[in-house]
Formats: C-alpha cells, structure tokens, sequence
C-alpha cells in the first residue's frame, strides 16, 4: 500500500463514485421499501432490546433521528444490501471491513453525499486539510464531532464550547479562545432564529415576502460560512443578518403606528 494519504485518496475516490450511483436515490422520503429493508427488520426487532442491548441502543438513536424521519436510513451510511434479510449477506464487502464507510477518515464524504455544500466548505477549513493530510490519530473534528453520528443534531451554544474545547484549551494552546467564540457565535445565530420567528409571527411573511427570502438565503449563506471555520467572516455574516432583523422590526413598528 502507498503513503497514507493515498490510501485516504482511494477512499474518496471510492466514495465520490458511490456518490454517483447513489445521488438520484440518496434524498427521499420514507418509503415502504425503506421500512421493510432487511436492516430495520433485523436490527429492529423487539427480541434485540434483551439479546443485543447495545446494539438495539443505535437502532433506538435512528429511529429517533432528523435522519429517519427523512427516509435516511442504515443503509445510506453503512452501505451493505438492504434487500438481503440474511446477515452476512446484508453487511457484505461494507460492514464489519476495516475501512468502512463510517470510519473517521471516510464519514465526512459518507454524510457529504447528502449534504455536497457542507462538505464543499468543510473543505476549505484548516482542520479538513490536516486531517487530510495525517489521516489517524484524529487529530481534528469531522461532522460527526460536531454533530453527533447517528441522531445528528445542530450544535447549541452551550454544548459547542465543550464539543472546541476538547482540543482547544490552555493546556493544549491550540487556539484557546475558539471555545468561547464559537459559543457566543451559536448564541447570536440560535437569537436570530427566534428573533425571525417572532417577526413572522408579527406579519413580516405577509407584508414583506422578499426580506423573509432574503434572511432564508442569509442564513444559508451562514450555515455555508460556518463550515469553513473562519470566525471572522461567521462573526460578520452574524452580525449584518442580526442588523437586517432589527431594521425590519423598526419598519414593521412605524408601519403599524401609521396604519392605527
Ligand atoms: C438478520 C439480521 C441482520 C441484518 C439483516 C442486518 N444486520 Fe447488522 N448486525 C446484526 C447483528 C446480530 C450484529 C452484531 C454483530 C454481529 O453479530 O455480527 C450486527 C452488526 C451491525 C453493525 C456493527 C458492525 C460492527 O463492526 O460492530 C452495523 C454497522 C450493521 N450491523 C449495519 C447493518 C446494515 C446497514 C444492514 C442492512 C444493509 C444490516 N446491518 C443488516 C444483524 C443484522
Ligand atoms: C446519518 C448516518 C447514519 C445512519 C442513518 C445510521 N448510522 Fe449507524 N453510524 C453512523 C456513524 C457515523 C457511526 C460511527 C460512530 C462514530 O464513529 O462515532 C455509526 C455507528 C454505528 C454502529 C456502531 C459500530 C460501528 O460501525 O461503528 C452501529 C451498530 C450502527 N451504527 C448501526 C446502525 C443501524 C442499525 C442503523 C439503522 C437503524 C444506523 N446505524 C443508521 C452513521 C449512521
Ligand atoms: C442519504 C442522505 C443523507 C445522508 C447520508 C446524511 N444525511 Fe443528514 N440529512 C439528510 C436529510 C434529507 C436531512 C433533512 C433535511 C435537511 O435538513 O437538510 C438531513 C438533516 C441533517 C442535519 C440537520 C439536523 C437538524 O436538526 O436540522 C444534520 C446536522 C445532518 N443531517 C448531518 C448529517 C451527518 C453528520 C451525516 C453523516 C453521519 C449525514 N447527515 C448523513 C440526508 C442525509
Ligand atoms: C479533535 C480536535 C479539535 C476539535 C474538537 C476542534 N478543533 Fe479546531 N483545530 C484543531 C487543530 C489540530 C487545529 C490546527 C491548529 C494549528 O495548527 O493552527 C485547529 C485549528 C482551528 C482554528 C484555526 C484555523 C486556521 O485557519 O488557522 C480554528 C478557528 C478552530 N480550530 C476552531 C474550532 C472550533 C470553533 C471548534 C469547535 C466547534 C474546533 N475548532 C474543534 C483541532 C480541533
Ligand atoms: C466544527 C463543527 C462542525 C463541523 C466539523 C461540521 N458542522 Fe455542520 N454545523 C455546525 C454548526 C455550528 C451549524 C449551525 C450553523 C448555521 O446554521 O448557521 C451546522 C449546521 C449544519 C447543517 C444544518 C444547516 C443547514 O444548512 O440547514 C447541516 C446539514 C450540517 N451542518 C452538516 C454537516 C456536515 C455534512 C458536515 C461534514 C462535512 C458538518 N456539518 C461539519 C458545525 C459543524
């Protein structure tokens, strides 16, 4: 085998080839197939919560999961063959192999299949380019560390910090302030959420369709920003979506003092 940056190579080259098959088929809601796919069958019977606790626990994850409401299901992470209700059959040439697709190594490709412009700008941060290039010990976050494996979840303000400062801290000083600015960060951004909420909630949809389009693709812009992981242009993004919000609360105010 080459170097190991080669090896991690061939990985993504396999898995952008799988991306090819699997692009037309990859998003899609719940369909009987997918419920009666030999995995759930398996992995999901009531037999498992006694005879295999621990791995009954992932299929509970699922099934509670953004990801299973969605149709996501074992399969489109694991690869293996759902229709097979045969174990070794259904695991095949993915599961149970030692570079698997939910390896630390290849999960950001895996879930980047679905979700192309988080990847594409998870890309571009410095943790990706290292990771990259020294592949194991992990020695930076992929998608997974942030947001959890199978039940994923977006970061709140108070979990980001611990999530940083496992590798960001005064012992490692390894940029030890990220911890606090990626926390107020999610703080400012979980404010813009419900301060948007608020000003639907007080007509702005109605009276004002394209700002609401306008703070939809802000925010999309931001969610694009954020994994780059560059604070100061996530910080300034923040801030000018936060100033459009407080504009238009003014406006709104004063249009409904005329209209009295
Ligand atoms: C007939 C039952 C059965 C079917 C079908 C089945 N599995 Fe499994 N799976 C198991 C059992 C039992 C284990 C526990 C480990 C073992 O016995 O090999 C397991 C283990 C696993 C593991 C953990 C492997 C590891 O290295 O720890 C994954 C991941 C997995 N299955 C995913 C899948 C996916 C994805 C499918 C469908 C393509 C599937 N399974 C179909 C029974 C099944
Ligand atoms: C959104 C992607 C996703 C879906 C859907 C998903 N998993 Fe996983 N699963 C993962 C990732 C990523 C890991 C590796 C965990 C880690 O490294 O923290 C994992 C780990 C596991 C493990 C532990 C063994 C291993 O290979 O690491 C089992 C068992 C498992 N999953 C079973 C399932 C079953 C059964 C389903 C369906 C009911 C399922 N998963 C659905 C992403 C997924
Ligand atoms: C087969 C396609 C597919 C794969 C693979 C996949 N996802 Fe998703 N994911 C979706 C869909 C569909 C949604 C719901 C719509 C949306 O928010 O984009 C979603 C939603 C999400 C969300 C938003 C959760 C929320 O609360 O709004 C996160 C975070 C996420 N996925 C992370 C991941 C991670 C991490 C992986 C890999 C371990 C992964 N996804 C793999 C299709 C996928
Ligand atoms: C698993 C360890 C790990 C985790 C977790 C982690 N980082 Fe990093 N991070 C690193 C390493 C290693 C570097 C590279 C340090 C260097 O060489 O400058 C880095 C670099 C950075 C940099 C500097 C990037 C640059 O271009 O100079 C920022 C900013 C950063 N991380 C933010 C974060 C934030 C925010 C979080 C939490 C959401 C986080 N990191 C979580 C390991 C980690
Ligand atoms: C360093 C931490 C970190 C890493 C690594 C990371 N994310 Fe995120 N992700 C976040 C944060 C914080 C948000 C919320 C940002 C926002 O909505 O502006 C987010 C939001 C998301 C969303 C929902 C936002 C939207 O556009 O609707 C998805 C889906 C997602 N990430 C997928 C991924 C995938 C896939 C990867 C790996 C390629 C990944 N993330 C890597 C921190 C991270």
């Amino acid at each position: 085998m080459g170097s190991k940056s080669d090896f991690l190579n061939t990985s993504i080259l396999i898995a952008s080839l799988a991306f090819f098959f699997t692009a037309s088929v990859a998003v899609n809601t719940v369909s009987a197939e997918d419920l009666s796919s030999g995995c759930i069958q398996c992995h999901g019977q009531s037999s498992f919560r006694v005879t295999e606790k621990k791995l009954y626990k992932y299929f509970r994850d699922w099934e509670l999961s953004i990801h299973a409401q969605e149709g996501v299901a074992c399969f489109d992470c694991h690869g293996g063959d759902p229709k097979s209700s045969d174990k070794e059959t259904a695991h095949g040439k993915d599961i149970n192999k030692l570079m698997t697709p939910v390896e630390y190594e290849r999960i950001s490709e895996t879930c980047g299949r679905c979700h192309p412009q988080h990847i594409e700008n998870y890309k571009k941060s410095k943790h990706y380019r290292i990771l990259a290039a020294e592949g194991r010990p992990h020695p930076t976050p992929n998608c997974v560390t942030c947001h959890g494996s199978i039940n994923t979840a977006i970061p709140k303000s108070d979990s980001i910090a611990g999530i940083c400062a496992h590798c960001h801290n005064t012992v490692t000083e390894n940029h030890p302030e990220t911890p606090e600015i990626a926390s107020y960060l999610v703080e400012r951004l979980s404010f813009i959420n419900s301060y948007f909420r608020y000003l639907i909630s007080k007509g702005v949809l109605e009276k004002s369709p394209g700002f609401s389009r306008t703070i939809d693709n802000e925010l999309s812009e931001l969610a694009r920003i954020w994994h780059t992981l560059d604070l100061d242009r996530i910080e300034a993004k923040t801030l000018q979506i936060r100033t459009l919000m407080m504009k238009k609360r003014k406006e709104l105010g004063k249009e409904s003092k005329q209209a009295d």
